[in-house]
């Protein structure tokens, strides 16, 4: 019996509903099914959702808030409107893994303590070193964080660099002015890295500076990328960048040892130098693979959250005023050119600037862990070797959390945010090893800033971009004087 051209057409069309069909629940099927077989003595249940198509899993949907409509935050709104809100989980499939994702202070919390059960899964640590603080787990975790911690984010630490980063400051904010139109971003990159290159290893600005910057460039580039090791893809050439940056990260640290203690009193000789309480020292691996990592974890945002200062007090014509007030009663004041760390502890409206500034920006979106084994949440299970996304920026921009919660509004710091929901930082053994140093940094920007400069948007409407992380389009295109 042969079958004719007709019937073959019907057959094949018909066909595709059905294969469509299948698409939609494949994952649903592999993933959830045999979970949901399995007979749980607790009746605790995956959290509503839907896993999306094979290996893409919600990837189309993601992008389609985060890229096309640019209304990140829909994301989540779409899945509480369509699966309601429970405790603030829902599963899926995103960035090639069966994913939880939590939206919630509670599950956020509860992720975020439980450090044993969610584990920190840095993709490709090897580009940023297997002794980095966010390469090592449990008690080498505590043991590097505490030297971390010490030489960066604790007051004698912050008073130190308070002084140092401030002449790059005020040179930077002088050759914008002189410019009179500048891009925000790139500009804040620059002096960033300048007073990196400064703080991290007493390097100045220079041919040296500028290698070191574009071997980061590539090193970070190939964080994320897939682990393919060939020639032509970004993460060999993040494993070169990586190898470029160490020899010469290297030089520096052997030249230190033959320096006298605290010559150059830099990052690098902190961490050299420190000893625990029973007088060890990190080995010279260690000190070498967390410069790295902090140069990874802080460069970009601290570049980001220094030019979302620009844009949003350009934006907010009282709040600069009110910046300005409080900024010029310091200037006035002062004896020298630059301001003490005991100024910007005085500095409050200019402080709470700083936290609105970080709120708002949400340079950080999402916090990434791996669940090592099955757990449960108030009737909710977590299943093993699932991602954990802790959807951070969901909390900042929540009504429930924060009134008007898109208004740049630093007077909402005139009261503690309610429990849980301010997270930029993340939480638990993990929080940010920079959030103090992040914090006096912008303090005293806005302080040279204000005292001394005015700046328009010159496209006040430009559109957003979410990814990798949120900017204006223009990237902060202003027009920059002296007042
Ligand atoms: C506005 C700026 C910043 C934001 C929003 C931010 C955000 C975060 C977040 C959310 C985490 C937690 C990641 C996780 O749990 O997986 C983190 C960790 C970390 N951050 Fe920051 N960060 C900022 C600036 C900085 C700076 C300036 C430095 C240092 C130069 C820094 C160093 C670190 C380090 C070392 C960790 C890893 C901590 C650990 O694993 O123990 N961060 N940051």
């Amino acid at each position: 019996m042969s079958i004719s051209m007709g019937e073959w057409v019907t057959l094949v069309l018909g066909s595709f509903p059905l294969l469509g069909l299948l698409l939609w629940w494949w994952n649903e099927l592999w993933y959830v099914l045999p979970l949901k077989l399995r007979h749980s003595p607790t009746g605790a249940k995956l959290p509503p959702g839907h896993m999306g198509l094979p290996f893409l899993g919600e990837i189309f949907t993601f992008h389609w808030y985060f890229k096309i409509v640019r209304r990140p935050d829909d994301f989540i709104n779409a899945k509480r409107a369509k699966y309601g809100d429970g405790v603030g989980m829902y599963r899926t499939h995103l960035f090639g893994s069966p994913t939880i994702i939590a939206c919630f202070p509670g599950i956020n919390k509860f992720v975020f303590q439980s450090d044993e059960t969610f584990i920190l899964d840095w993709p490709n640590v090897d580009i940023v070193g297997a002794s980095s603080i966010v390469a090592v787990h449990g008690k080498s975790h505590t043991k590097v964080r505490s030297y971390v911690v010490s030489v960066i984010n604790r007051p004698d630490a912050l008073r130190r660099i308070s002084q140092l980063v401030q002449p790059r400051m005020v040179a930077a904010l002088e050759s914008w002015a002189l410019k009179g139109r500048v891009k925000g971003y790139h500009e804040a990159r620059k002096v960033t890295f300048e007073n990196i290159g400064k703080l991290f290893v007493s390097l100045e600005p220079g041919p040296l500076l500028d290698t070191i910057d574009n071997l980061f460039t590539g090193l970070v580039t190939g964080i994320r990328a897939h682990p393919l090791n060939i020639p032509g893809s970004a993460y060999r050439h993040a494993l070169q960048c990586r190898k470029k940056l160490e020899d010469i990260f290297r030089v520096e640290l052997e030249k230190k040892k033959t320096l006298k203690e605290g010559v150059t009193n830099d990052l690098m000789d902190g961490l050299m130098q420190i000893k625990d309480d029973e007088g060890n020292k990190l080995s010279d691996q260690e000190v070498l693979d967390n410069i790295v990592s902090l140069v990874v974890a802080g460069y970009a945002s601290t570049s980001l959250s220094t030019m979302w200062t620009l844009y949003y007090l350009a934006k907010y014509p009282d709040v600069l005023q009110k910046l300005c007030e409080e900024n010029m009663a310091i200037h006035e004041n002062k004896t020298g050119e630059f301001i003490m760390y005991e100024d910007v502890l005085k500095m409050k409206y200019t402080n709470k600037v700083v936290e609105e500034t970080i709120r708002l920006a949400n340079i950080a979106a999402f916090v990434f862990r791996l669940a090592t084994k099955e757990v449960e949440y108030k009737g909710y299970k977590i299943p093993k070797d699932w991602r954990v996304i802790v959807w951070v920026r969901y909390l900042h921009a929540n009504s429930e959390n924060f009134d008007d919660p898109m208004c740049f509004n630093p007077d909402r710091w005139n009261e503690p945010a309610k429990p849980g929901t301010y997270q930029v930082f993340g939480g638990g053994s993990r929080i940010c090893a920079g959030n103090l140093l992040v914090k006096i940094q912008l303090a005293v920007f806005l302080h040279h800033l204000s005292v001394g400069y005015k700046w328009k948007l010159v496209n006040p409407d430009a559109e957003m971009i979410y990814l990798p992380h949120p900017l204006p389009v223009d990237k902060v295109d202003i027009t920059f004087n002296k007042i």
